[in-house]
């Protein structure tokens, strides 16, 4: 058996006296602990303790007003639908910034007037479902670009060249009349109104504010020129001017 030196057998008689013993033993580690036990309660403890303090207090009192607004809705119920229709608003508000007018020189409502003055509803019918005249709610196929409609009604079915008419190349039986006296404006109002009321155009399309355009005179038939129908039946470019 191998000695064990003096000095360690000192020092573990020394650690099991100071396990086995209280705190009056002579090892270094208790006095260490006390010192982190003082030292840490003393710096922590009274900030800890202020405010504790202080905060208790306030929720105690609280006014009963200040309690109904903290539960109170963040949107009041009568903003729910306000909110809801901001979306129409906004696009009704977008329509009152563009150009067509309202009211008398509204162009659809202009239309409106001549397409009952002018007999269109005696033989197309008040509500566009035909008569003596073909109904209009294929009316913006039969013709793809409203110039080529436009120059139709000037003309009529007898001075439109050719057997057939529009881009489906309808055989023509003849009982259109001509509109020569319409006025570029006029054929514009008109056509806008066939087109929007019976055919579903667009009103925000571009087709709508060319003929918004020419309806309110800011660009006549002639500017805005022939429509591909039109040319290809060599239709004569005088027509263009208003009659
Ligand atoms: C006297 C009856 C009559 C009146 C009035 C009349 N039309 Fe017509 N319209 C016709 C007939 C009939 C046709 C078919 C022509 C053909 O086959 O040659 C036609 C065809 C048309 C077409 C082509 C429609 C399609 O889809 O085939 C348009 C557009 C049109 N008329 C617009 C008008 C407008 C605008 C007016 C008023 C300014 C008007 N018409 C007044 C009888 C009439």
């Amino acid at each position: 058996m191998t000695e064990i030196p003096d000095h360690l057998l000192k020092r573990s008689q020394e650690r099991r006296a100071a396990l086995d013993g209280d705190a009056g033993s002579t090892d270094a580690a208790p006095p260490v602990g006390q010192a982190v036990e003082t030292v840490a309660p003393a710096a922590v403890a009274p900030p800890v303790a202020a405010a504790i303090d202080v905060a208790p207090e306030p929720p105690k009192p609280e006014r009963p007003e200040v309690t109904a607004a903290r539960h109170r809705r963040k949107i009041p119920i009568w903003a729910i639908p306000v909110l809801a229709a901001l979306p129409l608003w906004a696009y009704v508000y977008q329509g009152t910034l563009e150009p067509p007018p309202a009211g008398e020189s509204d162009p659809m409502v202009l239309g409106g007037e001549l397409y009952a003055t002018q007999g269109c509803s005696g033989c197309h019918g008040a509500d566009g479902g035909g008569g003596i005249g073909p109904a209009f709610a294929g009316v913006r196929e039969t013709w793809v670009d409203p110039l080529d409609q436009m120059m139709w009604v000037r003309l009529g079915s007898a001075g439109w060249p050719g057997t057939t008419y529009g881009n489906t190349d309808k055989p023509k039986k003849g009982g259109m009349p001509a509109y020569p006296d319409l006025n570029d404006q006029e054929l514009a109002q008109v056509i806008l109104y066939e087109r929007t009321e019976f055919g579903g155009l667009d009103p925000l399309s571009e087709e709508y504010a060319l003929l918004v355009e020419i309806a309110d005179g800011m660009t006549t038939f002639a500017d805005a020129g022939l429509g591909e129908v039109s040319t290809t039946v060599a239709v004569d470019e005088a027509n263009l001017a208003a009659g």
